[in-house]
């Protein structure tokens, strides 16, 4: 079988004495769009700066296109192009000049620097802004000119940290056509998200993270056929879910699943029947509660 792109195994990080990564095990094939999927503070940075050797782990070892991240740490840098969760542009520079900089710190000469910017500002929609400071610019165009500045040099592997948080759909979907656009030329994608419509829209593959390990993996089609079922849900007094059973919705099932319950249910528990949402499942693999039943 051909190698993976990236390869994790049984990675660990702490921060002081906060455990932030727990153990994680995932691989990314070559020219897939791997989405990892986490609420705030689920370690999804944390994962993405090991992987480009702007941090070590503690423990655990990662291969990216073949290197391993602490001892080939050059071979892997010259592998990817990383666009982090927050800004990397001089905002006192034009677009233009930003890309052409670049080009410049990444070993292109000057002819193709000034190439390379002028294509990637066409491409990235910015023509009409391209001479204009970078301070001046809205989040979408922040971001957009972001995305083009970690695509100066060709690299085989881009990570992507949170490409759209903040943006307005219409930004997020262009954002969307130019990293399917990128997977299609070959480019391997490992992005995080805290948007599920966005790992299902993009993603071959998902990984939900939550707390630092890995909760759920697999492709939108099986992480949803996992909860795409209704649910009967029971709420205690305070109207908090204390438990949901997956059902198929019929009286016959939901009548079993009632006789099997009620003799460990509490006083005052009551139940409904819901269809979850996407966004439901991810809550639900995320949630810090503990269930009680
Ligand atoms: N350099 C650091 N020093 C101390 N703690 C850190 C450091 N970097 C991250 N953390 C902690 O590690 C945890 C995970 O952080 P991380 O940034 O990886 O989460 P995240 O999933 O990217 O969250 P978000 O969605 O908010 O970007 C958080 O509790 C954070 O406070
Ligand atoms: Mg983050």
């Amino acid at each position: 079988m051909n190698q993976p792109a990236i390869e994790v195994n049984g990675l660990q990080k702490k921060f002081g004495k906060q455990i932030v990564l727990d153990g994680i095990d995932l691989a990314v094939q070559k020219g897939e769009i791997f989405a990892l999927l986490g609420p705030n503070g689920a370690g999804k940075s944390t994962l993405i700066n090991i992987l480009s050797t702007l941090v070590a782990p503690d423990a655990g070892t990662a291969r990216v296109n073949g290197f391993d991240i602490v001892s080939n740490k050059e071979e892997v840098k010259s592998s990817i192009s990383l666009t982090g969760q927050f800004a990397a542009v001089d905002e006192m520079l034009t677009a233009e000049e930003n890309l052409r900089m670049m080009g410049r710190l990444s070993g292109l000469s000057r002819l193709d620097s000034r190439s390379r910017a002028k294509e990637l500002i066409e491409h990235f929609d910015l023509t009409n802004a391209a001479r204009k400071r970078t301070k001046t610019y809205s989040g979408g165009m922040r971001r957009r000119l972001d995305l083009a500045a970690s695509l100066v040099v060709h690299r085989p592997i881009l990570f992507l940290d949170e490409p759209t948080t903040g943006l307005d759909t219409r930004s997020r979907r262009a954002l969307w056509d130019i990293i399917l656009h990128l997977a299609n030329e070959g480019v391997t994608v490992f992005l995080t998200t805290q948007y599920l419509e966005e790992a299902d829209k993009l993603a071959d593959t998902i990984a939900v993270i939550s707390k630092g390990r890995i909760v759920a993996h697999g492709t939108p089609e099986e992480l949803k056929s996992r909860i795409g079922k209704e649910m009967v849900e029971f709420r205690d007094d305070n109207d908090e879910i204390i438990r949901e059973i997956p059902t198929n919705g019929s009286i016959h099932e939901i009548k079993q699943i009632l006789e099997e319950v009620a003799f460990a249910t509490p006083e005052g528990t009551r139940i409904s029947i819901r269809r979850p949402s996407l966004d439901d499942v991810f809550l639900s693999l995320t949630s810090e509660k503990e269930r009680i039943l």
